[in-house]
């Protein structure tokens, strides 16, 4: 048996063996029972000693706490009550090794959480979380801080590759079907980081300003449906203000909305150097102080024993932080199968999980006169790009994630930790090498334009990786490709007009040349198994099914606001003097119209849509058949694959309201189908209401209006291939 010991000398197994002397360890008690009990056994010193942490890691003149793995936090076991520590993890893309504090301990790397939205499938999330959750398990660490829910209002936010999407719909149903399969291993996960964290240029001072019908229609209903399919054990508070308030001590946010009006029982921890007062968080709502060496104070310690002493924080508020973490505890599995560290890996099984998340999620945005897939026969094949030969692009900060074998080149520095660009151990070249047979492959790095374009002249085709990196800590300064790389591709398209771009970018970027360039890949940060993802996608092996999960704008200036904030001069980081005082940014501009809605309402034309996406096949949607049903609508329709390939598509149901100017279409649900040659299937398609709905702010309750409702079957946000209407009358829904 494997026998790890915790800080007070007890083993593992002991804390186990003592769970089942107490009557919390009867497993017919519910978790909300089974909590309680151990509370109301709890000392002070064992309740406080959940209410904070410092960074589990040796930082600064902190060491890292006896009996901590070495991750973001540890909270000590209570070995004589059978309650183990807790080892919470970053783990939203694969589980992470922060600093590489525990050397030689790699993980799986998952593609980006966009890359996984472009799915649009959720059994993938399903399954890619499954995977986390069984190496964190096999690790020891039993809470990942992963699902990342924030809606992507910005597209140069830095953070955007951990983030699912522009859409509540999609984000929703995505990061909740992620964490339900972390959860499924019997590891809580959280969802983060709440909300409207959209931004990470002044990430620690600025304040995410919205009217509440706009919050709730948005940003907040993507936390709602993550929360209601993932029942995730926790929700982290983010960085940033709403409304002029800290997200750590946002009374609405945390105690009238999560806990009130969708009665979240599980814990609120507050984001690693994000708590900025005592009572006033506490009292929010606010249950855990965690990453409190990076807070000016430790304001869940000493400050609040006094505030209790005093009666200015009830007894009850403390215990009920302690029994809410003990509830998710208890209700996923954690306290009755703990994780123990060392159990068995199989990295390459899970390797292949990476890169089949990767091919179901890469999106062909062009592809003129069918140049792709490239033809076996190609003699002579040109790669560029500047890692091309060695691996995948990987997004920086605390999610990432270093699979054996991956390269490391310098990246930034954040808060004293060198963040380094990392390159996943998939190289594209040698998977091309493998998918081209017969083909000569030759590689050009790209540094040298005149040397690339040169060499493009004499192939039959060129194929360019181009890079955008981007990072926790930092926006990316606009939608350019960085370091020369639109004039590289204008110039090898120049020279040989056979050419494909392939995008590793961690959001949208522009594309100057895109008349000159007759196909072009996004694969944002594709993970692991992305090279031989992309490879499989470009020789046809993989007949690409993604969907783009977010607008690529033609430029800043189509953006709700255009200028983008000089990152150096605002603290982007916590735990350092902040430079200024904390400024505002205005969401009313597009309120709940995000992305492709914007876009809509504006009647601006970007360069690629939301939900787009091309396939080697084709498909004919038909007989749209609507029907009112519940507080709702429902939808069926027949998809059939016309093609001569097996393939996949996603038919899309967007909604909007009659007459209603300010109601344009919004995504209200959707399907991926898998369709062999000919084969055609019949799907339902049932509206989530509250898309079809406003949030009265005034009554506290959804409302649908009495009307006619246009319901559109789309290939994508701009090309609505059916339509029907169906008359709904009002109806109101509580939050
Ligand atoms: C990030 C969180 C992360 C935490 C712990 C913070 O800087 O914003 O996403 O979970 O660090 O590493």
């Amino acid at each position: 048996m494997n026998m790890t010991h915790s800080a007070s000398g007890s083993s593992r197994a002991d804390t186990q063996e003592n769970l089942l002397k107490h009557p919390w360890g009867d497993r017919n008690l519910s978790p909300d029972r089974r909590a309680d009990l151990v509370v109301q056994a709890m000392t002070e010193e064992e309740k406080f000693s959940w209410l904070s942490a410092p960074m589990a890691i040796p930082f600064g003149p902190w060491e890292k706490p006896e009996g901590a793995l070495g991750s973001a936090a540890y909270y000590p076991a209570i070995p004589r009550l059978g309650i183990p520590a807790m080892q919470q993890v970053d783990a939203s893309l694969g589980v992470g090794n922060l600093g590489n504090v525990r050397p030689g301990d790699n993980a799986t790397a998952l593609p980006s959480s966009l890359l996984l939205g472009a799915s649009f499938d959720p059994e993938m999330a399903r399954k890619t979380g499954e995977l986390v959750g069984q190496e964190a398990r096999a690790k020891g660490f039993n809470v990942q801080l992963a699902g990342g829910a924030n809606l992507i209002r910005e597209p140069r936010n830095g953070r955007n590759f951990e983030y699912v999407s522009e859409d509540p719909l999609l984000t929703g149903v995505i990061a909740g079907h992620s964490v339900a399969g972390i959860q499924s291993q019997g590891i809580v996960s959280t969802v983060k980081h709440y909300a409207v964290n959209a931004q990470e240029t002044g990430r620690v001072m600025v304040s995410s300003d919205m009217a509440e019908p706009a919050l709730r229609e948005s940003d907040l209903l993507a936390f709602e449906i993550a929360i209601e399919i993932g029942q995730p054990g926790s929700v982290m508070a983010g960085y940033n203000l709403v409304n002029g308030e800290y997200t750590s001590e946002n009374r609405f946010l945390l105690n009238t909305v999560l806990k009130g009006d969708w009665n979240y029982s599980g814990w609120v921890m507050s984001d690693w150097g994000a708590v900025h007062s005592t009572e006033t968080s506490i009292l929010a709502g606010l249950d855990v102080q965690s990453g409190c060496n990076l807070d000016p104070e430790p304001f869940f310690g000493e400050a609040l024993r006094q505030a209790v002493a005093a009666g200015r924080v009830p007894q009850s508020r403390i215990d009920d932080a302690v029994r809410r973490q003990l509830r998710s505890l208890f209700a996923v599995g954690v306290i009755d199968n703990p994780p123990g560290p060392g159990g068995p890996i199989d990295y390459s099984a899970n390797r292949l999980v990476a890169q089949r998340a990767a091919e179901a999620g890469i999106i062909l945005l062009k592809n003129d006169s069918n140049i792709l897939p490239l033809a076996k026969g190609l003699k002579r094949l040109l790669v560029i790009g500047h890692h091309a030969d060695i691996g995948v692009l990987s997004g920086g900060g605390s999610s990432s994630v270093t699979p054996v074998g991956s390269v490391s080149v310098d990246g930034l520095d954040l808060i004293g930790f060198k963040i380094d660009k990392v390159l996943h151990p998939s190289s594209p070249l040698r998977a091309i090498e493998a998918e081209a047979q017969a083909a000569e492959v030759v590689f050009n790095n790209g540094l040298d334009i005149e040397a690339a374009a040169e060499a493009a002249r004499g192939a039959d085709a060129a194929v360019i990786f181009a890079e955008e990196w981007r990072s926790e800590g930092l926006d990316a300064a606009s939608l350019s490709l960085p370091d020369n790389q639109d004039r590289l591709i204008a110039a090898v398209a120049r020279a040989n007009p056979r050419c494909v771009v392939v995008l590793e970018s961690g959001g949208p970027v522009t594309m100057p040349w895109l008349d000159s360039v007759p196909a072009v890949i996004a694969a944002f940060y594709p993970g692991q198994g992305g090279g031989e993802a992309i490879a499989g996608v470009l020789f046809g092996r993989v007949n690409p099914a993604g969907r783009l999960p977010i607008t690529f704008p033609a430029g800043e200036n189509q953006l709700p606001r255009p200028a983008q904030r000089d990152p150096e001069t605002t603290t982007s980081y916590p735990g350092l003097p902040r430079k200024g005082g904390i400024f505002h940014v205005s969401y009313d501009i597009e309120g709940s119209d995000i992305g492709y809605r914007w876009f809509a309402r504006q009647k601006l034309k970007p360069l690629f849509t939301f939900g787009f996406g091309l396939s080697y096949t084709s498909f004919e949607m038909s007989d749209l058949e609507v029907r009112g049903e519940g507080l709702g609508l429902a939808a069926s329709v027949t998809v059939r694959n016309t093609g001569s390939r097996a393939g996949i598509e996603t038919p899309q149901l967007y909604v909007s309201l009659a007459g209603e100017q300010g109601f344009v279409p919004r995504l209200a649900a959707f399907a991926r189908l898998s369709l062999e040659p000919g084969e055609s299937k019949r799907v339902d398609l049932t509206a989530d209401p509250r898309l079809l709905a406003r949030f009265d702010d005034q009554a506290r309750l959804w409302r649908i209006a009495a009307g006619s409702y246009n319901v559109m079957i789309g290939r994508n946000a701009r090309d609505m291939v059916l339509n029907a209407t169906v008359s709904l009358p009002a109806s109101t829904r509580q939050p």
